[in-house]
């Protein structure tokens, strides 16, 4: 189908800041798919807390590249047209792919997508527990398999894995991808999601405002080989006394301090290690994204879906992305 000139719904921002009141619905031209690119028709978007960061400017002067901005990495949709150097996807083909964040896009009724970026969706996975994937299972998979060693297949030493904010969207694929590396999986979260942690695979659940889920202190005694840290605010102190003798903590909102330990560990050679993570994308990308598609499709792993919101309600979903309090992934759709 030939969109040349067509026009489409999105959502787009003109300025850093502004929140929610800063997002304006447009009628903008459907995006022509370069050559190494495919044209996807919206069935699914997810929201992660970078894309509302990126708006507050948080990574400027990088991000985003220029004003209005259609922000949004994460997309389900059925492709449209493909570049003439697509060789995997045709027109019709049901898809998930990750935007880099340079480019964002994926707040729209179209956009275009790199084709090595691109995984098939297979029936059994719905357009919204794809759209959730992208960016939340790939940081938790490269936090596991990359940052703590841990082996999906099981066939790795057993590991103590503490998940902080098991309850968000990195957070619960976490648990579940620690879990099939065959790891003992502590995890942190709000009273509320304690059970859902729990059913999600956790071997063992603390409420974050109890005190013993602010001291991180396993129920069992254990100490942990990594922790995924999905949140801010906990000091290496408390982190230190619960880390085993080469414990690991793998920190996704790295700040100054974090840096400073970072460092100071590394120049120490201390043992115990803080690990600033960011994910990016790279020649694996569409290899793992792949993989953890397919594990969806197994069954072996969940999206939970904490609501779902029309693209012309898309401020809603963005208010509740940074409101901090969802129960795994926020999705819109057309
Ligand atoms: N570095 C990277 O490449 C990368 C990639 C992805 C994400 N991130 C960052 O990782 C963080 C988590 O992302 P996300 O998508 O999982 O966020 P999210 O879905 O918005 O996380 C919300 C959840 O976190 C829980 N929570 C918040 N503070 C907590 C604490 N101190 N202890 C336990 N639970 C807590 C909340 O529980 P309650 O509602 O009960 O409070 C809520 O269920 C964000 O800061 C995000 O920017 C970084």
């Amino acid at each position: 189908m030939n969109m040349a000139g067509k026009l489409m719904r999105a959502v787009q921002y003109y300025s850093y800041g502004g929140g929610v009141a800063g997002l304006k619905h447009v009628e903008v031209p459907v995006p022509a798919p370069k050559q190494d690119e495919v044209l996807i028709k919206l069935e699914a978007a997810s929201i992660n807390p970078v894309d509302w960061k990126i708006q507050k400017g948080e990574l400027r002067p990088f991000l985003p590249p220029k004003f209005p901005f259609i922000p949004v990495t994460d997309v389900a949709g059925e492709v449209v047209e493909c570049g003439s150097g697509v060789k995997n996807f045709k027109a019709g083909d049901k898809v998930v792919t990750i935007h880099k964040l340079l480019s964002g896009g994926g707040l729209a009724e179209f956009c275009v997508a790199k084709g090595s970026q691109t995984v098939p969706r297979p029936p059994e996975v719905s357009p919204a527990e794809a759209a959730g994937i992208p960016v939340a299972a790939l940081t938790a998979h490269l936090a596991l398999t990359q940052s703590a060693g841990v082996k999906l297949d099981g066939s790795g030493p057993q590991k103590n894995i503490l998940v902080i904010a098991a309850s968000g969207g990195v957070g619960h694929y976490a648990v579940q991808l620690a879990k099939l590396g065959n790891t003992h999986v502590t995890a942190t979260c709000g009273a509320r999601n304690m059970e859902l942690v729990k059913s999600l695979g956790a071997d063992e659940v603390l409420d974050y405002k109890t005190p013993d889920g602010a001291a991180l202190r396993s129920p069992s005694g254990k100490k942990y080989d990594a922790v995924v840290y999905g949140a801010t605010g906990i000091p290496w102190s408390t982190f230190e006394l619960n880390l085993s003798e080469n414990g690991k903590v793998i920190d996704l909102e790295p700040g100054v301090s974090t840096m400073w330990t970072f460092a100071l560990k590394k120049l120490t050679f201390a043992k115990k290690q803080m690990v600033p993570l960011y994910l990016r994308i790279n020649s694996e990308t569409q290899e793992n994204l792949n993989n953890l598609v397919k594990l969806v499709k197994e069954g072996k792993l969940k999206t939970v879906v904490d609501s779902k919101y029309p693209l012309s309600k898309a401020e809603d979903a963005w208010a509740k992305s940074m409101d901090g309090h969802a129960t795994g992934k926020i999705i819109v759709e057309p």
